[in-house]
């Protein structure tokens, strides 16, 4: 695929975002040449989405290629996001993180989790004491003013704490960040936010590779003679939401750029394998039983999650 074939959403504030991006998690924390190199490689390839944060500590190899690619800055849709311990302090975040991939703007700043940590107490904060995600979203708002961001979005966030956000906000998020793939394809956030412009961003959209066997899947992939990776990502952006799959290898990197036509009954396939036994599930644990019904200091109740007794997400 070309980089003008390359689908594109309209944000919710007129903005263009490129549908497919690359992912900058790379399992551990830091910078590092092979970041720099994946990133130069997928801007080469026809790449100009490009999803980091502060948490992941790379940005500064993302800049490094951003660089090096000679590719304009205004060809690109750079993204990073507001870690928790920054949750009273966004606009001093922003400007490290700008500082590090040494750029003047990116163009889309989320804030990464609803929760704010602590850090002088090494605790989480609760949903109710400052700064709040309430608190953190107006000095977010105030950002787009100093151009230093184009847009403003969110991620993690479930419908619960999208409508507490919604009834608090000058500026809807353009997007909320979560993790989407056909074992947790989250119809209902999805059609929420799709009824109020919010454009989902699929992370985790090629299931961390986990569906490398499953047969619904895979049968899919041969008739179409596709990959199974392919296939998962064309059901994303398909269905309306932008996919961050991440990739170090080149050949997956073009094979992530490839989407494959699916007519409405692979749709449907795909979108009911979370109804097959034990298949309702995340890939990345953050939903999790074994996380013992909260993540990141907050519960499930809190983080707007519904879950069934051992980890299985109601469908
Ligand atoms: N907002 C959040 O809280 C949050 C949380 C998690 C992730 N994210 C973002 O979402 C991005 C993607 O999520 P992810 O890294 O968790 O999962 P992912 O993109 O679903 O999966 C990445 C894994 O799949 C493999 N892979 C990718 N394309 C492939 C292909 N065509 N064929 C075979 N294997 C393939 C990669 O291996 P190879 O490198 O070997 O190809 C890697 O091991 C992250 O990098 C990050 O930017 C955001």
């Amino acid at each position: 695929m070309s980089i003008c074939s390359v689908p594109q959403f309209k944000l919710n504030n007129g903005k263009k975002v490129p549908a497919i991006g690359i992912g900058c998690w790379m399992g551990t924390v830091g910078d590092s040449h092979q970041v720099t190199e994946m990133v130069l490689n997928a801007l080469r390839l026809g790449y100009r989405h490009i999803d980091t944060a502060s948490n992941y500590g790379n940005e500064r190899s993302v800049g490094q290629a951003i660089r090096e690619s000679n590719v304009p800055r205004s060809e690109l849709f750079l993204v990073t996001k507001l870690s928790s311990e920054d949750h009273g302090r966004p606009e001093e975040a922003l400007q490290h993180s700008l500082d590090r991939l040494s750029v003047d703007y990116v163009d889309l700043y989320l804030m990464h989790w609803p929760q704010a940590f602590d850090a002088a107490h090494d605790r989480y904060c609760s949903p109710e004491e400052s700064p709040t995600f309430i608190e953190t979203w107006k000095m977010m708002e105030g950002l787009v003013e100093t151009g230093k961001t184009r847009s403003i979005g969110v991620s993690n966030f479930s419908i619960k704490n999208l409508e507490i956000l919604l009834k608090n906000a000058r500026i809807v998020p353009v997007t909320n960040q979560v993790e989407l793939h056909p074992c947790l394809p989250q119809h209902e956030l999805l059609s929420y936010c799709s009824s109020r412009d919010i454009l989902l961003t699929a992370y985790s959209p090629v299931g961390k590779h986990k569906f490398a066997t499953n047969p619904t899947v895979l049968e899919i992939a041969q008739r179409k003679d596709a990959s199974v990776a392919q296939v998962l990502l064309s059901w994303g952006v398909n269905r309306g939401t932008a996919i961050i799959p991440k990739s170090t290898h080149e050949t997956h990197m073009n094979e992530n750029l490839t989407l494959i036509a699916l007519d409405n009954n692979d749709m449907q396939i795909l979108d009911n394998v979370h109804h097959q036994p034990g298949m309702h599930h995340s890939v990345c644990g953050f939903h999790s039983s074994d996380l013992g019904g909260s993540c990141f200091g907050w519960t499930y109740d809190q983080l707007g999650w519904d879950m069934l007794e051992g980890g299985i997400m109601r469908s």
